[in-house]
C-alpha cells in the first residue's frame, strides 16, 4: 500500500496548481475536508491510462511534441511502477489523484509534465477515470454473477428430483423441484447481468475533451482518444459530460437489485437451515458459533448478505441525492460520488464470490423437505384439479378437498393416507387412480410445460440455461 502523508503535515510549502489567484492558503481542515486523495487514489491506473491517451492524441494532432510525448510515456511508466511497488508518495496537500501525478511527472520530467493538462480539465478527466473504472468494475461483476449462476445450475441439476414443498405467504402451498426453486434465482441473476450489460454501454462513452464545460479551442480529435481507450463514442455534450453522474447511478440500480436478489435467496437459506426447517445446512466455514449457547450454529454469511443489501440500496439513494439539484455544469458535490460507487462494487464483488462458494457447500436434507411437503398437504390443488378433470366444477372441487384436508387433519395423515372409501365420501368421481396424483412426484410430473416444475422440465431449463451461459 502507498502511504499517504496526512492530516499532521500540513506542508504549506506544496504549491497548489490553482494558487495563483488566492492571497491565503486554506486552513488544514478545509484541506482535508475538500481533498479526495483518501479515496480516490484507487483510480490511479485509470488516471494514467486516460493521460497516456489524451497525450498521445495532443502529440498525434500536433499540439505536443513527440518528443513532450515520450518524456509523458516514460514518466508515466516509473509513475505506474512507484504506484504498484507502493512507493508513491501521496501528498493530501495536492487534493485529489490526478494533481499528485501531474506533479509528480512535472517533477520527474520537467516541462513536458507540464503540458499535459493542455486541452482537458479535472473535470473530463476525472469523468474519464470513473467510467473506465467502472467499466472494468462491471467486466468484473458480470463474471462473478456468471459463476455464480453456474454454481446455482451445479446445484440445481443435482436436485431436479428433490421435492421440496413451494410456498406461497410462507404456507406450503404445491410441492416443487429443488433444483425448479433454484432456477428461479437463475433468471433473477440473468436480467441482472442483462441490466449490467445495458449499463455498460452508457458507462462507456468518452468524456475528455469537454475540459471544463465548454470543450476547447485546441483541434482536438476526441474519436482517437475514445478508439485509444476503447470507448464505443464520445460523450456528445460537454455540459453534460462533466456533469452528470447518472452511469454510475444506474450502476447503483443494476447493484441494489443484483443485492436485492441475493438478500432474498439468503433470507430462505436463513429460514431453510433453521432446526425448524431443517431443509439445508450451510458448510461450517460459512457459519459462526455463540459464545453462550453452544448448540448454535448461526448462518451469517447470508445475514450479512442481506444486511449489506441495506448498505448498497443507502449508496443508491446517496447518489440520487447528491445528483438531483445540481445545476449545470461540474460541481465538487461530484467528488462525493466515489466512495459510495466504489463501495458498492467492493461489496457486490464479496458478496458474489463468498456467495458462489458457499452454493457449491450447501447439504440438503431432502426428508425433511418431503414431510414439511406432506404434512403441508400440498397436494390438495392436484385433487382438486383431478375433480375438476372429471367434470365437477372448480369451485365445487375447491370446497370437497377442503372438506377432505379437514378430515385428514383430524385423522392425523396425509390426503394420500386416507382410504379409498373415505376419499369418496368427498366425491363419488374419486376412483383408485387418485393415489397417482397425491403423491409429491405425481404432482410435480403433472406440471409438465415450459417453465413449469416438472423434473422433466427442470432439466430442460437447465439445459437451456447452460447455453446462455457458454
Ligand atoms: N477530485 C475531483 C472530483 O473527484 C476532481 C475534479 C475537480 N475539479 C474541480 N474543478 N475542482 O470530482
Amino acid at each position: 500500500m502507498a502511504t499517504l502523508r496526512d492530516k499532521k503535515s500540513p506542508a504549506r510549502n506544496v504549491k497548489k496548481a490553482w494558487s495563483g489567484r488566492f492571497v491565503e492558503p486554506v486552513s488544514e481542515l478545509v484541506q482535508r475536508y475538500t481533498a479526495s486523495i483518501g479515496f480516490d487514489r484507487r483510480l490511479a491506473e485509470f488516471d494514467i491510462q486516460g493521460s497516456l491517451a489524451h497525450a498521445q492524441m495532443l502529440s498525434a494532432v500536433g499540439i505536443i511534441s513527440s518528443t513532450d510525448l515520450a518524456s509523458i510515456e516514460r514518466g508515466m511508466d516509473k509513475i505506474r511502477k512507484e504506484i504498484q511497488s507502493g512507493r508513491f508518495v501521496w501528498l493530501l496537500e495536492l487534493e485529489d489523484v490526478h494533481l499528485n501525478i501531474e506533479k509528480r511527472l512535472t517533477t520527474l520530467i520537467g516541462d513536458a509534465g507540464k503540458r499535459l493538462h493542455t486541452a482537458r480539465s479535472r473535470n473530463d478527466q476525472v469523468a474519464t477515470d470513473v467510467r473506465l473504472y467502472l467499466r472494468t468494475s462491471i467486466d468484473d461483476i458480470m463474471r462473478c454473477i456468471k459463476a455464480m449462476q453456474q454454481a446455482l445450475l451445479d446445484l440445481a441439476e443435482k436436485h431436479a428430483d428433490t421435492v421440496m414443498p413451494g410456498f406461497t405467504h410462507l404456507q406450503v402451498a404445491q410441492p416443487i423441484s429443488f433444483g425448479h426453486h433454484l432456477l428461479a434465482y437463475f433468471e433473477m441473476l440473468q436480467r441482472d447481468v442483462e441490466r449490467l450489460v445495458d449499463c455498460r454501454k452508457r458507462v462507456n462513452k468518452l468524456p475528455l475533451g469537454a475540459a471544463a464545460l465548454a470543450g476547447t479551442s485546441y483541434p482536438i480529435d476526441r474519436k482517437l482518444v475514445a478508439h485509444k481507450l476503447g470507448f464505443d463514442g464520445i460523450c456528445e455534450n460537454s455540459l453534460d459530460a462533466v456533469s452528470d453522474r447518472d452511469f454510475a447511478i444506474e450502476f447503483c440500480a443494476c447493484a441494489a437489485l443484483i443485492m436485492t436478489h441475493l438478500s432474498r435467496l439468503s433470507e430462505e437459506l436463513i429460514l431453510w437451515m433453521s432446526p425448524s426447517f431443517g431443509f439445508i445446512d450451510l458448510a461450517d466455514r460459512f457459519c459462526t458459533g455463540s459464545s453462550i449457547m453452544p448448540q448454535k450454529k448461526n448462518p451469517d454469511v447470508p445475514e450479512l448478505v442481506r444486511g449489506k443489501t441495506g448498505r448498497i440500496n443507502g449508496h443508491l439513494v446517496a447518489l440520487l441525492t447528491l445528483m438531483k439539484a445540481q445545476p449545470l455544469a461540474y460541481n465538487k458535490d461530484n467528488q462525493e460520488d466515489k466512495e459510495p460507487l466504489f463501495d458498492t462494487v467492493d461489496t457486490l464483488t464479496d458478496t458474489l464470490r463468498i456467495y458462489t462458494d458457499m452454493m457449491t457447500g450447501i447439504r440438503v436434507n431432502q426428508e425433511a423437505m418431503r414431510s414439511v411437503a406432506m404434512k403441508g398437504y400440498a397436494t390438495a390443488t392436484d385433487l382438486a384439479d383431478y375433480l375438476t378433470k372429471k367434470g365437477l366444477p372448480f369451485r365445487d372441487a375447491h370446497e370437497a378437498v377442503a372438506q377432505a384436508v379437514r378430515f385428514a387433519e383430524k385423522k392425523n395423515c396425509d390426503l394420500s393416507g386416507l382410504t379409498l372409501t373415505e376419499l369418496r365420501k368427498f366425491s363419488p368421481k374419486i376412483k383408485q387412480d387418485i393415489y397417482a396424483v397425491l403423491t409429491l412426484e405425481g404432482s410435480l410430473k403433472s406440471r409438465n410445460h415450459p417453465g413449469g416444475t416438472a423434473p422433466s422440465q427442470v432439466r430442460i431449463a437447465i439445459r437451456r440455461a447452460r447455453k446462455k451461459l457458454s
